[in-house]
């Protein structure tokens, strides 16, 4: 993991910003201390080329986000589920007609549990719990778990003006830790409806293509090698399916073919049926 400081924008966040940064492992740096590195790091040399100086933790007036020591790089990552894109796509987006809904198997008559073995920063999990999915949501790394959490304890916060909001994070509890233990953990005999992965990939080339905040996730997270055992595992751990979101035009995760898939324009779900869903 890229070594990453934990910093402050404000003084009266400060010792919220220690006991995360306590927590996490990592040094707190100082707002004074954060400006001047930027400031040398979008001077340097290597700008040009756009090579990347690393990553703040920062705690501000909006919460926990993940900003560039580029500052030019590009903005704050945030976990957002009350305004941007998951708040239009929660208010426009399509419903059970999206292809997400339809590989997990969201119809008027059934509304599974999911398990969202990688949760990163809770998108997909916001929109299932958005369908009316229950959905338990596991994140292995620290700091992308401390961004989602921090996300969903801002939204359970402004759930407090709007009840819609607030029934769906209730659908949503988050879990720290390995998938991997935690299916290891359950009893043999305990299956969740679906069991929903979206490993992270291999990064490709330094394209254009690639957003930036891809290249932050690559930097903090890495690829996910382990991701074909995770397939293996899950796939005795659901009781109606196992969806693996894919890009469109990578391969299947371990090689494995699917029952089917579903295509939208950049993102693929691989559906492993099971069992016939109820209804
Ligand atoms: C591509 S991101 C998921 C993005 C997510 N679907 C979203 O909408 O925000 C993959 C995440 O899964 C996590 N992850 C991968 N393998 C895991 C495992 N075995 N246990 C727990 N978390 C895992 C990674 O740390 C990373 O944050």
């Amino acid at each position: 993991m890229t070594s990453i400081k934990v910093s402050f924008t404000q003084p009266d966040l400060q010792a919220a910003a220690i006991s995360i940064a306590e927590r996490l492992g990592l040094p707190v740096v100082d707002a004074e201390e954060v400006a001047a590195i930027s400031r040398a790091a979008d001077r340097s040399v290597d700008q040009a080329a756009g090579v990347n100086a690393g990553y703040y933790l920062q705690l501000d007036s909006q919460g926990l986000s993940l900003v560039p020591v580029r500052r030019k790089h590009h903005g704050p990552i945030r976990c957002d589920f009350d305004s941007g894109a998951l708040a239009h796509r929660r208010k426009f987006g399509g419903g059970n007609g999206q292809a997400i809904a339809k590989a997990v198997g969201v119809t008027g008559k059934f509304v599974p549990g999911v398990l969202d073995l990688t949760a990163g920063l809770g998108g997909d999990g916001f929109v299932l719990a958005s369908l009316g999915c229950r959905v338990r949501l596991l994140e292995r790394n620290p700091i992308v778990h401390s961004l989602l959490r921090d996300g969903l304890d801002r939204a359970a916060v402004a759930g407090e003006d709007d009840s819609e909001l607030a029934d769906i994070v209730s659908r949503m509890s988050l879990i720290e830790g390995e998938s991997r233990d935690f299916l290891g953990r359950l009893p043999a005999s305990e299956q969740e409806d679906i069991v929903f992965l979206d490993p992270m990939f291999p990064e490709r080339k330094k394209s254009a293509k690639v957003k930036k905040e891809m290249q932050a996730f690559h930097l903090i997270v890495g690829s996910d090698p382990d991701a074909g055992q995770l397939l293996e595992l899950a796939m005795q751990r659901a009781r109606y399916r196992v969806v693996v979101k894919r890009s469109v035009s990578a391969d299947y995760l371990a090689g494995m073919a699917p029952s089917y898939s579903l295509e939208g324009k950049s993102t693929r779900f691989d559906v492993f049926a099971l069992q016939r869903l109820p209804g």
